[in-house]
């Protein structure tokens, strides 16, 4: 490919990271509100968060954004490798490298470090509790799938895993969180959104953003943990 070519599509590529990047922070969000109903206790938190994962596997529109968001965690994590791979070849050895704390934060150089940390997390992830729902053998309560009971008994002090999985969880997030901070602030920026104006306020929204979803995504696993004490 010409140096045209490739400038070409590197630029295609980062405007493609940067949409499903986005766009998967809007799941994020979203996944958020729904698990943020693991803080209700009791029996009434098992009814709520059973019916909203009844409602999340079962509603046509939520269906299709499913597969919409599997799309892109697909799309984003191979176009993360291949842009891994090519600013490695094109990176000048040596001095740009021994200079690089000054050109570019540590999240913005280890994205590719962190985006695989994710995808580990996500593949355990997806098979601990997307799987079991929607492949496995699931208890039942009130004629509904209890995910509450499994999503309670994985984070559990008598599961002889149950603290590695909280310090997983807590160590994924941290992961998400530089991830979050720098990849918010550089998808906009890729999208072309650059203004003396707005960019201040884009980045100070990428920093509440990156580290108050992740925060709050790792203190669920360790309320789960310590109310089951
Ligand atoms: C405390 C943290 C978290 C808990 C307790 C949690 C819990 C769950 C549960 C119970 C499901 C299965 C729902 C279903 O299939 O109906 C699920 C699915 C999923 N989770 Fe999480 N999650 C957490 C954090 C995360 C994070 C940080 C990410 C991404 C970085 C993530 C990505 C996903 C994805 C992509 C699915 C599949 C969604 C779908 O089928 O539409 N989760 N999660």
């Amino acid at each position: 490919m010409s140096n045209n070519g490739l400038l070409k599509s590197s630029l295609a590529k980062k405007y493609l990271m940067a949409l499903t990047g986005l766009f998967l922070c809007t799941f994020l969000v979203g996944h958020l509100a729904g698990n943020l109903q693991l803080f209700i206790q009791g029996a009434e938190g098992q009814q709520a968060f059973n019916e909203y994962a009844e409602f999340m596997t079962t509603f046509p529109l939520v269906k299709l954004l499913s597969y919409l968001t599997y799309a892109c965690v697909l799309f984003h994590i191979v176009d993360g490798i291949v842009l891994t791979i090519r600013n490695r070849k094109s990176r000048p050895v040596g001095y740009v490298k021994e200079k690089g704390s000054a050109n570019a934060s540590w999240a913005s150089r280890n994205m590719g470090v962190l985006g695989t940390i994710i995808a580990v997390f996500l593949v355990s992830h997806m098979q601990t509790f997307w799987y079991k729902m929607h492949f496995g053998e699931m208890p039942m309560h009130d004629g509904l799938k209890d995910l509450h009971t499994v999503v309670l008994a994985f984070f559990s002090p008598e599961n002889s895993l149950g603290i590695v999985a909280v310090l997983g969880y807590v160590l994924a997030q941290m992961a998400l969180a530089f991830h979050l901070v720098h990849g918010f602030q550089s998808g906009f920026q890729s999208l072309g959104l650059r203004h003396p104006k707005y960019t201040p306020a884009i980045e100070k929204t990428g920093y509440l953003f990156g580290i108050g979803v992740p925060l709050l995504f790792a203190i669920i696993p360790v309320f789960l943990y310590i109310t089951q004490l």
